[in-house]
């Protein structure tokens, strides 16, 4: 039997609904047209603390148990929200000590949303007390399929309560004084620590020359850690009080995709499910959606998850709000879905009037009714996830290449002073994803705790922080007979940002086979060159300096006094292989290397499909789901891998037949299970 990410029978389809904000008697018509667009789960609450708890001592819940009801008799599924995203006026008031303090030093004041500090005492207190309060009050509603907790975590705060807990927090972490001089490298600068009341926040008043570059890459990288966990600890204090009173209800916050400032890998691990809200622009490419999901799929063990938000139409926030085109909407919800998600839900069910947001796609215009072009559009999508009942539901997306993607390495990598402002994490690790997204080939994001044993390829790209550990998980994979992937940049620091002596790749060294002893950093009008394969390719923002130590190299530079040095090469370890790529290059070399290595490990592509189609694959037990998205402007013919039947239109296929496909188009061919 599958496992269900929740208590629904189909793909959940709906979203953000914020009735409180509208006149009782609006509710009905609401329900009306939400019906019409075959919607049947709401999320609820999101931003309701203030109207819940209009005063310290007293709580009212009248309304909100007017729209549980509303939503029970008309059949909604409810993912109900502890609405702790914004605290109420009064509380700031009252305890200033609840506000943030930012960057800068300065003191918020009371405004906006996601302004809670989290290590405030008083704010941790009455989330967790409202958290328990809905819980008691919802608990025997059995249309609630999920609590959302608070909303979009995320930012950070540098005010006195986080400074005194990042001393207890180092105080853990580091049990000794003498240890964190040792681990933050104090000697340099002066900086030794003779108290753990010396420890300050490192902010703009302290240790950064602004927000991404600091002068103390050990104490930042600390700040970043311990800014996430202490954001985590609140949603894991409302996970707790939630739980004890719903424990059959599964648990669940709203990420953001690649969010750097929280390391969602360590937040996957407390969570029942991941959600996540998409919202890219039109100018991001397919790859880079597609990332997204796979990496959220990955932050949650890989298991299905939800689309908790994306816009029907258009967003309020970007620069340029484009709407999204006829289609686009469809087919980027059959992308979430492709990916992993079991759900396909919106912000917003309803625009508002007033504020930030009214201006913000939803199914329900302000011209009020049902005939417009995105109300049609999301009620034919409705009406289609209706029909595949419960397909789908619970399948996995099986992947035999998968790269690592890892929250501490981003922030170290992007402190570091030095080799060249333009090198970024993210950047470096889509190029390798796209490469293989581009020919089909399905991926995991993995985190560097999990097992890579079970895959046939392992890519790190810029694996610079190498923590205890890991070089013994990726020797082990490679001699296995695993194909490994390391890029410039890896291998130079342990887990403090303290650089492993003895040459770089440090430990990866002997995996390699290569032994780097010096970084070109070179401006962005400047190019060096290198063949591979009989095909010349650039070089370009790093090139390593490096020696064979018994890898054999595959290109070498054309340019300057390194001409002649490897750029690429491989190294044979154990029963595997290792490639260095010792330089950025652009998107054909990718392409072509995965290629090649996709070829000689026999890593299979979902299925073959014309440019511009992507293609994924979801499994469950016997039953295996192949999705085609035409991301393209025209018509495309798709040759049928296998007999079935393709979903959508509910038509019989046989193996090579071709398919047409529609600009935008989505099929799905489930397929016909082998005697
Ligand atoms: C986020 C939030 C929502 C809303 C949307 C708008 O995802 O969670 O509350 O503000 O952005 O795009
Ligand atoms: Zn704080």
């Amino acid at each position: 039997m599958w496992k269900r990410v929740w208590n629904h029978d189909k793909i959940a389809y709906g979203g953000d609904y914020n009735p409180e904000q509208w006149p009782e008697e609006t509710w009905e018509e609401d329900m009306r047209l939400l019906k019409l667009a075959h919607i049947d789960t709401l999320t609820l609450n999101v931003f309701s603390w203030a109207a819940l708890q209009p005063a310290e001592d007293t709580y009212c819940f009248d309304k909100l148990d007017k729209i549980m009801e509303l939503a029970k008799s008309h059949n909604m599924k409810v993912c109900l929200a502890t609405g702790t995203g914004a605290h109420p006026a009064w509380m700031a008031r009252k305890y200033p000590e609840i506000l943030r303090t930012d960057f800068h030093g300065v003191k918020r004041k009371f405004g906006a949303r996601h302004n809670s500090c989290p290590n405030s005492v008083v704010y941790r207190k009455y989330s967790v007390q409202l958290a328990r309060k809905l819980a008691e009050r919802y608990k025997d509603y059995d249309n609630i399929v999920a609590w959302h907790i608070s909303n979009e975590y995320g930012g950070e705060c540098y005010c006195e309560n986080c400074e005194r807990a990042f001393r207890e927090w180092l105080k853990d972490r580091y049990g000794t004084l003498e240890e964190l001089n040792r681990a933050w490298n104090t000697s340099f600068w002066g900086h030794t620590m003779y108290d753990w009341e010396d420890i300050v926040v490192p902010d703009g008043r302290s240790e950064h020359i602004d927000e991404e570059r600091t002068v103390a890459q050990g104490i930042s990288l600390d700040y970043r850690r311990f800014n996430s966990d202490s954001i985590l600890e609140c949603f894991c204090l409302e996970y707790d009080a939630v739980k004890e009173i719903t424990p059959g209800i599964p648990v669940t916050t709203n990420l953001m995709g690649a969010y750097k400032p929280l390391d969602y890998m360590k937040w996957g691990e407390c969570m029942d499910f991941i959600s996540w809200d998409n919202y890219p622009s039109n100018e991001d490419s397919v790859s880079q959606i597609a990332m997204n999901h796979d990496l959220m799929r990955g932050v949650g063990a890989n298991q299905p998850f939800v689309l908790m938000e994306q816009t029907p139409s258009q967003q309020n926030w970007q620069p340029f709000n484009a709407l999204k085109r006829p289609g686009v909407m469809r087919l980027w919800s059959y992308q979430a879905v492709a990916h992993g998600s079991d759900a396909v839900l919106f912000f917003q069910m309803k625009r508002s009037i007033g504020s930030c947001e009214k201006y913000h796609g939803a199914v329900i215009s302000h011209a009020g009714h049902e005939n417009t072009r995105v109300f049609r559009e999301v009620a034919e999508l409705g009406q289609e996830l209706e029909k595949l009942g419960d397909e789908i539901l619970g399948s996995t997306v099986p992947a035999e290449a998968a790269i690592l993607f890892d929250w501490e390495n981003w922030w170290a990598v992007e402190y570091s002073a030095g080799p060249s402002v333009d090198l970024k994490y993210h950047d470096e690790v889509m190029k390798y994803y796209t490469a293989l997204h581009r020919q089909n080939i399905p991926v995991d994001l993995i985190s560097e705790n999990d097992d890579p044993l079970g895959y046939k390829l392992l890519i790190a790209p810029v694996m610079y922080m190498t923590r205890p550990g890991m070089d013994e998980r990726i020797r082990e994979f490679v001699k296995g007979g695993g194909t490994f992937v390391a890029t410039f940049f890896s291998g130079y620091v342990d887990e403090s940002d303290l650089v492993i002596l003895g040459g770089y790749p440090g430990k990866l060294r002997d995996i390699l086979g290569v032994w780097v002893e010096e970084i070109d950093a070179l401006p962005p009008h400047k190019k060096n060159r290198f063949f591979y394969q009989g095909q010349e390719y650039e070089a370009g923002l790093l090139c390593d300096l490096m020696h064979l130590e018994g890898a054999e190299s595959l290109a070498e530079y054309q340019e300057d006094f390194y001409a002649g040095m490897p750029a690429v090469t491989r190294n044979s370890f154990g029963g595997g292989q290792a490639y260095y790529v010792g330089t950025r290059s652009g998107e054909a070399f990718y392409h072509q290397l995965m290629e090649d290595i996709c070829k000689e490990q026999q890593i299979q592509p979902a299925a073959k499909a014309p440019d511009g189609v992507e293609v994924t694959k979801r499994v469950r037990g016997q039953e295996q789901y192949l999705f085609f998205l035409n991301h393209g402007e025209g018509k495309v013919h798709v040759e049928m891998p296998e007999d079935g039947m393709e979903l959508l239109a509910g038509k019989a296929c046989r193996k090579g037949e071709m398919m047409e496909l529609e600009a935008k188009g989505v099929a799905i061919l489930k397929v016909q299970p082998k005697q």
